[in-house]
């Protein structure tokens, strides 16, 4: 199964329906507010993963009371809810998947395909059972949930073997070494300019002076990596955030605070301190 996920992630004959596909979400998924809400921003956490909990609990509870006597009626109204609130989860998920990478889509195509067969299956069982045919409901049932834990063993490779949605810079903090770290001379440090340091040599940082104040705040942007010291200071819903060069996620310069999708994820800030003239950073 890995070594097929691998081939799928390495595919160019999906692109076609990939870039098609793409197309019609994000011409359908507007505004940018909206998009924004289905990212997960307003929680600061991808919205995704927690909208699935509600179809698969259901669907889990369904196929648990399927196996015991005299539970349809509550077996029905769990196979209704976890159908009806699958299609959210699916605009949530779509919603996402547009904003990742080449190979990343491709895997994501077909976690989205199993996941869509799965919801007509369920769809059918549901009509099943409400026309009386509970044996039919539930051998439907059953393949549904055979059909969308293929799709969800889909989902955990590409967030867990191919990153997406998961935070990419938070890493770096693993990487850096304990203590107070020195990064600029506050005497030459600019007003309201975007800075890029380095800490322990290979881990970068920007720095932003308000004032006296001074965000120091990771480099890497948490959706794929991009380089945000490359990005422009914008004022968003009356903050200063720095927008990302690669798909314009936006963060607070004052806390970190993800006010602009695709990133679904707050960025790092780290804590600071000036001694002698130098400021300091750490890990927090
Ligand atoms: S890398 Fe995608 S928004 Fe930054």
């Amino acid at each position: 199964m890995r070594a097929l996920l691998t081939k799928v992630e390495q595919d160019s004959r999906l692109d076609r329906a990939g870039d098609r596909l793409q197309k019609v979400v994000l011409g359908t998924l507007r505004p940018r507010r909206l998009r924004d809400l289905l990212h997960g921003v307003t929680l600061g956490h991808p919205l995704h993963p927690a909208m699935v909990q509600v179809p698969v609990g259901a669907w889990i509870s369904a196929a648990v009371l399927d196996l015991m006597p005299g539970q349809r009626r509550p077996a029905t109204v769990l196979v209704g809810l976890g159908t009806v609130s699958a299609l959210p989860a699916a605009v949530a998920g779509l919603n996402d998947w547009a904003a990742l990478a080449r190979d990343q889509r491709r895997v994501g195509l077909v976690h989205a395909a199993a996941n869509t067969v799965g919801m007509a299956i369920y769809a059918g069982s549901l009509a099943a059972r409400l026309s009386g045919r509970h044996g039919m409901g539930r051998a439907l049932g059953f393949l549904g949930l055979s059909t969308v834990s293929l799709g969800a063993y889909i989902g955990g490779h590409l967030a867990y073997k191919q990153g997406a949605q998961v935070n990419q810079s938070v890493s770096e903090l693993h990487r850096m070494t304990d203590g107070w770290h020195s990064l600029a001379d506050m005497a030459t440090l600019p007003q309201r300019t975007l800075i890029t340091r380095e800490v322990d040599d290979d881990i970068s940082v920007i720095l932003y002076r308000h004032g006296d104040e001074v965000t120091v705040m990771l480099e890497r942007c948490p959706h794929q990596s991009g380089p945000l010291g490359e990005g422009d200071v914008q004022e968003i819903d009356g903050h200063a955030c720095v927008v990302c060069p690669w798909h314009g996620s936006a963060f607070r310069l004052n806390g970190g605070e993800v006010m602009q999708g695709p990133s679904g994820n707050d960025q790092q800030i780290l804590p600071t301190r000036i001694q002698n003239g130098v400021l300091q950073t750490r890990l927090p």
